[in-house]
């Protein structure tokens, strides 16, 4: 069954593999006014494979070329996988660094043996042709008292000096970040651990940023034990305020905020775009989710990238805010009344001035959102099964006395993204229609301000 025929299942304005699977996003920048975005992609299997590189490119985030492979396994030092990496532009060029993954052939638990993870760079300045790769760091090169899992590099430049930051497990099956310094992007040295109270077993893709010039780490850890209002998923991501330089020394992590309450939300990556905007990207998509079928895999690709969000330094939470940039407004095509939501393809919500009672958004007859004032939580819920694929709900406490004051909601063909307060809060979720369904949309409550705009595709 080719794509086209089922257009009811294909993203209207999120980027997705066109065929084949995709995950992380990676080597996030902006070049010359071009945003240069590639990602995890398995361009021949719909439920993952060999990891390459793949790559889109825009410079609007409305028109984009898919360019299809960037790179893939072809040495000894990545021949497992070419795992996820970043960008660093320096000199009209990109500095790509990534994990070349090495499984040896073998009866390996692939924890303490069988396995390689190479820290490897190679240049580009369009995100087309690749240089040579070379292996700046070998296994051998990470702290001893580590696992095999040592991967994701992230690299900036600061005061003088190249950081890198790397996701690992230690023996002792704690999770962690190990911090690398260079003078020359070339040849690093082991700095410090950044670490925290025991926090999961394995922390992926972790990413140093600032914004209004504080401190913050992302990571994605593995073995967080589920409650009732966090940590929901099989899988985690989050950030840390530092409350003290973790250039320094490591030991400044601070309160750990999950980064969306949603079904679908891992490994996200940040980025700092020409006009200084620090943006986020995250896979809408989760590893080794215990659903049953993604109905995008009988149409030959599965998964997804979440819309890129603007982060905003809250300084009365201090909290960031995950804000869809305003490029994405560019895709509005007409302001629509919500009656007509059935033809519609696609559309935004925007809502504000909530009653402060009880109220649903029920959207697909299928999915709802639901705010109960005694327990002053909001909960996702998929009411029919097939669309959630056996899932069922993820559940968000507001503090005391915090109150639903607006929301922003995207609809598109197979997922769902809804930004609360001035995104304080995201749920990103994907649904799955086995065959073509008419949107609907039916409100129970008192909303005293609702706008909707049915909402354009991306050119791809
Ligand atoms: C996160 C991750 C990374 C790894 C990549 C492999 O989803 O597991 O740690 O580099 O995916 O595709």
């Amino acid at each position: 069954m080719s794509i086209k025929e089922n257009k009811y299942l294909t993203p209207r304005f999120h980027l997705f593999p066109i065929s084949g699977w995709l995950n992380d996003p990676n080597g996030l920048c902006q070049l010359d006014g071009v945003h240069h975005i590639f990602f995890q992609y398995s361009p021949d299997d719909p439920k993952g494979g060999e990891k390459d590189w793949g790559h889109y490119s825009t410079k609007d985030f409305i028109n984009y070329d898919f360019t299809g492979v960037f790179m893939k396994p072809d040495r000894p030092e990545d021949a497992s996988g070419v795992y996820s990496g970043c960008a660093y532009v320096e000199d009209n060029k990109m500095y790509l660094y990534y994990t070349g993954n090495v499984k040896h052939a073998g009866d390996y638990d692939y924890i303490l043996e069988g396995r390689e993870s190479n820290t490897i760079l190679v240049t580009s300045e369009d995100g087309i042709d690749a240089s040579e790769k070379r292996v700046l760091l070998r296994s051998e090169d990470y702290p001893d008292n580590l696992t095999l899992h040592v991967r994701d590099p992230k690299v900036w430049y600061q005061d003088d000096y190249y950081y890198m930051t790397l996701g690992a497990r230690k023996k002792s099956d704690e999770g962690c970040v190990i911090l690398f310094k260079s003078k020359d992007k070339i040849n690093w040295n082991f700095s410090h651990f950044i670490e925290f109270e025991k926090f999961g077993y394995m922390w992926e893709c972790p990413d140093l940023f600032y914004v209004d010039g504080k401190q913050f780490l992302s990571v994605s850890p593995q073995g967080l034990e589920a409650k009732e209002y966090s940590f929901q998923n099989i899988y985690q991501a989050g950030y840390f305020n530092a409350k003290k330089d973790l250039l320094a020394d490591g030991k400044g992590l601070g309160e750990f905020t999950e980064w969306d309450y949603g079904f679908d939300f891992y490994a996200p990556q940040t980025y700092v775009d020409e006009n200084k905007r620090t943006i986020l990207i995250a896979w809408m998509g989760m590893p080794d989710a215990e659903y049953g079928h993604d109905i995008s895999i009988d149409d030959g690709w599965q998964h997804m990238l979440s819309l890129p969000r603007k982060l905003v330094y809250d300084s009365n939470s201090g909290k960031l805010l995950q804000q869809p940039i305003a490029e994405i407004m560019d895709l509005r095509e007409e302001k629509i009344d919500i009656k007509n939501i059935a033809d519609i393809d696609s559309y935004e919500l925007n809502m504000s001035e909530f009653g402060q009672d009880d109220f649903t958004i029920q959207f697909n007859n299928g999915f709802d959102v639901k705010y109960n004032k005694l327990t002053n939580d909001l909960v996702f819920s998929f009411t029919d099964k097939n669309l959630g694929s056996n899932r069922t709900y993820r559940k968000l406490k507001l503090a005391e006395g915090e109150k639903i004051e607006n929301m922003k909601i995207y609809v598109d063909t197979c997922s769902i993204e809804i930004f609360i307060n001035d995104g304080l809060y995201t749920f990103t979720t994907k649904y799955f229609k086995a065959k073509e369904i008419k949107n609907t949309l039916a409100i129970d409550g008192s909303i005293g301000n609702i706008e909707a705009y049915s909402l354009k595709s991306f050119n791809v």
